[in-house]
Parts: C-alpha cells; sequence; structure tokens
C-alpha cells in the first residue's frame, strides 16, 4: 500500500475507498487487490470489466505475471459484457480488448476464458447460457469500472436492477461517451449483452476503478446516493465486501460520513 492512498470507510455499508494521488497508483492499488484473491485461492474466479479505467490495472497484473508473482494457469474469467452485435474479431469488440490488454500477456488457458457473444444468432439464448455458466460458480472477485450515469457492466440506469445477464438497450449518453473508441459515433453499437446487477452481486469481492472528474458525480450518487435502478452502482451499497480503488478526481465524497481505516 502506497503511503500516499487514503483509505476511507463509510461505516454504515461497510464500503471501503482507497483515494489514489493518480492513475499509476490506482492501478497498482487495484492490481495488489485481485493479486492477493489470486494468491489466496488455488482456482481464482475472476470477473473482468472492459473500458479505458482497468487498462492499468492490467497492465500492472502483466508485470506481477512477469515477475513470477502471479501464475495464471488455474485462473478463470468471466467478462461483464459484449456490444451487440459485434464478431469478437472486430477491433472495438471487447473480446479483442480483452485479448490485447491481458490474455495474450499471461499464461490463462483458452477455455477458461469467457466473454459474452456479440454475435449469436439467438441473443436471448446466448444470455440464458452465458447466466448458466455463471450460475455453476462462485466468482471470487468481479472488477468493475462505472460510467458517468452510473452504469455497471452495461446495465443502464434503469425501473429495476437487471438480475441475470441480458440485452440492454445503450443510452445516448453511453454511445456518446464511448464513441471515442470507434471510428464515428455512427458506428457504436446501440445493444449490448451484459451481465445483470444480480449476476455482479454474486461475487465475493467486488473491486470497482474509476479515474478523473467525468466520474466523480457517478462515484458520489453509487456511494452515498439513495439505492436506486437509476444509478445501477448505487446496488453495490448492498454488497457485504465492496472496494473503490479510484483517484482524487473521481472523489467528490462528503468527507463527514467517511472516516480512515
Ligand atoms: C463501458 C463498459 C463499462 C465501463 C464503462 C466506463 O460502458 N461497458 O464496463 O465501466 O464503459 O468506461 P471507461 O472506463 O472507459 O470510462
Amino acid at each position: 500500500m502506497s503511503a500516499n492512498v487514503k483509505k476511507l470507510i463509510n461505516q454504515g455499508k461497510n464500503i471501503k475507498v482507497f483515494v489514489c494521488p493518480d492513475y499509476e497508483t490506482l492501478s497498482c492499488e487495484a492490481a495488489g487487490v485481485i493479486a492477493g484473491v489470486m494468491l489466496s485461492n488455488d482456482f481464482p474466479v475472476l470477473g473482468l470489466a472492459t473500458g479505458s479505467s482497468p487498462v492499468g490495472t492490467y497492465r500492472e497484473l502483466i508485470r506481477l505475471y512477469e515477475d513470477g508473482i502471479l501464475d495464471f494457469s488455474r485462473t478463470t474469467t468471466f467478462n461483464l459484457d459484449e456490444y451487440y452485435p459485434l464478431s469478437p474479431e472486430n477491433d472495438q469488440s471487447y473480446h479483442y480488448f480483452m485479448d490485447h490488454n491481458l490474455f495474450h500477456f499471461v499464461n490463462i488457458s483458452k477455455p477458461a476464458v469467457h466473454v459474452p457473444d456479440g454475435n449469436a444468432p439467438d441473443m436471448k439464448k446466448a444470455s440464458l447460457e452465458y447466466e448458466a455458466m455463471l450460475s455453476e460458480r462462485v466468482m471470487h472477485l468481479q472488477l468493475l469500472g462505472i460510467g458517468g450515469n452510473g452504469h455497471i457492466g452495461f446495465n443502464e440506469p434503469a425501473e429495476s436492477f437487471a438480475k441475470a445477464t441480458h440485452v440492454v438497450d445503450l443510452t445516448q449518453s453511453t454511445i456518446e461517451a464511448n464513441a471515442r473508441f470507434f471510428a464515428s459515433i455512427d458506428d457504436v453499437p446501440k445493444q449490448a449483452i451484459s451481465m445483470g446487477v444480480g449476476s455482479i452481486m454474486r461475487a465475493k469481492k467486488i473491486l470497482l476503478v474509476a479515474n478523473g472528474k467525468a466520474k466523480a458525480q457517478a462515484v458520489k450518487a453509487a456511494l452515498e446516493g439513495e439505492i436506486t435502478p437509476k444509478v445501477p452502482a448505487s446496488a453495490l451499497q448492498m454488497h457485504p465486501d465492496v472496494t473503490f480503488v479510484i483517484d482524487e478526481e473521481a472523489c467528490a465524497l462528503d468527507e463527514s460520513l467517511w472516516t480512515a481505516f
């Protein structure tokens, strides 16, 4: 743990927050939490996330693997989501992202890697099959980013929390936020397949990473706001073991609600 990291706990909700001075520190701290879970389980099962926020975390995990500290040969992974329709070969797909930001650089076995199929002929069937695979395992840790509107995975603000893997219509704000990864906004798929909030909440431990001031309001609403499906990440307040690793810009907490630990 870096001396510069501020550790806070919201005692009423049992959520821990590590506030890091910069993205590099955040990435090391988050990778450290994941490494701890990997080292304390013989057959670790990890839920993984995409987006720009966890890129540094994956870079750090690769470094720990190269240094001989981590071994991925017994690790199984399940990714949160995938665009629909998009083939796994498409360089904007989350399949491609995971291969090029983690899987190609560690000794994970291909059959142990699971990413929802964004190209299935029957997406309802694909959702049910993915959820069935998830329900056979206990995820030791689920890594999350957070959308500017409080979405986790691709669970957009809604009238109720989605229980299971499902097909979602992306909101305009998510399409606009993610357009930076595509040639043009018209290329951003309008739908996705995503684990439900219920699927995420079954993980034993949840780790959320967020950086930059564009995430400050979503982080605050998730941690301190009302628990509501209008802010999907607010469901995490009901989970017994949640850690947020965020940078100072993403931190806009009401200091009076938090104490150091
Ligand atoms: C996408 C992903 C989310 C991710 C979010 C934020 O919508 N489906 O899992 O958390 O983007 O991405 P970024 O980290 O790039 O801000």
